[in-house]
């Protein structure tokens, strides 16, 4: 259910519409201008706020002129962060710092651990029921900073935060046919486990393809890896944006859908699980199926062969240490 229905008109429609608000955080950067372009071009979406530190009123003016239904305003800087949060539904959040090469996820820590606790505790106060979207890395971490700033303050709703990892399901699906074809669009991959590195655990024995040992280790490794290919090639000026921007906006899509109703939307993300709880960890990716209030249920691992239960082994100890030092940084903070 949307937390903030409201009515408005559209420009070019004199019938009155519900309004899902959508804000984006860190809209100016290399995730940001792509996936702002992808909502405005989303029906689903009714108000476009687009928030950064920097150049958020000129990516705003430019994306105004297109001529989709959803209005779209910017605000910049620390003082109009409330302003732009106030009443979402939906907020998005690609701030922060990405990797250079030779840089791991969790290397983003020290700066993009204030960022992200700085916006879900603006969220507290203004927009206490939206739906939060965490994109900022290391997610294994953010995820977890968001939900305690939420507990903090008495009003956590596991069913609300979710930590992006559908960039993890899409490289997934695209790999696996470049090495065996088919069609990526109809080849679902489940990745389950967190967003870094080993935390990356690619199920391929649920694909129904039959692999050779070796293209599961070459394709295990390069799912789990795939992001340094890119902050590899980008030699410096980043990560992944653009590849990110589509993963982003799918994942929006889906849950706007989900909200007005829409019933067996299933995407990954990285969620407070009780999955994870019987691996000792308190969030965990699997599949999840959208609902009306967010999270409607978490699905299960599904059956695993031997080397993906290695796989599993392997992460939880990462994990484990990955969201403590979220919870502790809120806490210490
Ligand atoms: P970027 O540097 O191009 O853009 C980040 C934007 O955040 C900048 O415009 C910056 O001004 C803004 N920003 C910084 N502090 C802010 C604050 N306090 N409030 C609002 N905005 C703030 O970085 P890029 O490439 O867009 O990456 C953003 C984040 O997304 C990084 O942490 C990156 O690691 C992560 N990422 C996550 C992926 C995933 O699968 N979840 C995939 C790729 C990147």
């Amino acid at each position: 259910m949307f937390a903030n229905r409201v009515i408005t008109r559209g420009f070019a429609s004199s019938v009155a519409s519900l309004a899902p608000k959508v804000a984006v955080v860190g809209a100016a950067g290399g995730i940001g201008q792509p996936l702002s372009l992808l909502l405005k071009l989303n029906p689903h979406v009714g108000r476009l706020a687009l928030y950064d530190l920097v150049n958020t009123p000129g990516v705003a003016a430019d994306l105004s002129h297109i001529n989709t239904q959803s209005s779209v305003k910017g605000y910049k800087g620390p003082e109009q962060l409330e302003d732009a949060l106030k009443g979402s539904d939906i907020i998005v959040v690609p701030a922060g710092v990405p990797r250079k090469p030779g840089m791991t996820r969790d290397d983003l820590f020290k700066i993009n651990a204030g960022i992200v606790k700085g916006i879900a505790e603006a969220a507290v106060k203004v927009a206490p029921n939206a739906h939060i979207l965490v994109i900022s890395n290391p997610v294994n971490s953010t995820v977890p900073i968001v939900a305690e700033v939420f507990k903090k303050a008495g009003i956590f709703n596991p069913k609300r935060i979710f930590g992006v990892t559908t960039l993890d399901v899409v490289r997934a699906s695209t790999f696996v046919t470049t090495l065996k074809g088919g069609d990526a669009t109809k080849t679902p991959v489940h990745v389950i486990g967190g967003h870094s590195g080993v935390t990356i655990i690619p199920l391929l024995s649920q694909t129904g393809i039959n692999f050779a040992k070796e293209e599961v280790d070459a394709l295990t490794h390069r799912i789990q890896f795939g992001g340094d290919e890119v902050v590899k090639a980008k030699e410096g000026l980043g990560s992944a944006t653009l590849s990110m921007a589509h993963a982003g906006a799918r994942f929006t899509d889906s849950l706007l859908r989900a909200l007005a109703g829409a019933k067996g939307i299933v995407e990954p993300s990285y969620v407070y699980s009780e999955i994870g709880a019987k691996h000792g960890v308190e969030y965990f990716a699997t599949n999840v199926e959208l609902g009306p209030e967010g999270v409607a249920k978490v699905h299960p691992i599904g059956p695993i062969n031997a080397y993906e239960e290695q796989l599993l082994k392997a992460a939880i100890p990462e994990l484990q240490a990955n969201i403590k030092k979220g919870v502790d940084f809120v806490h210490q903070g």
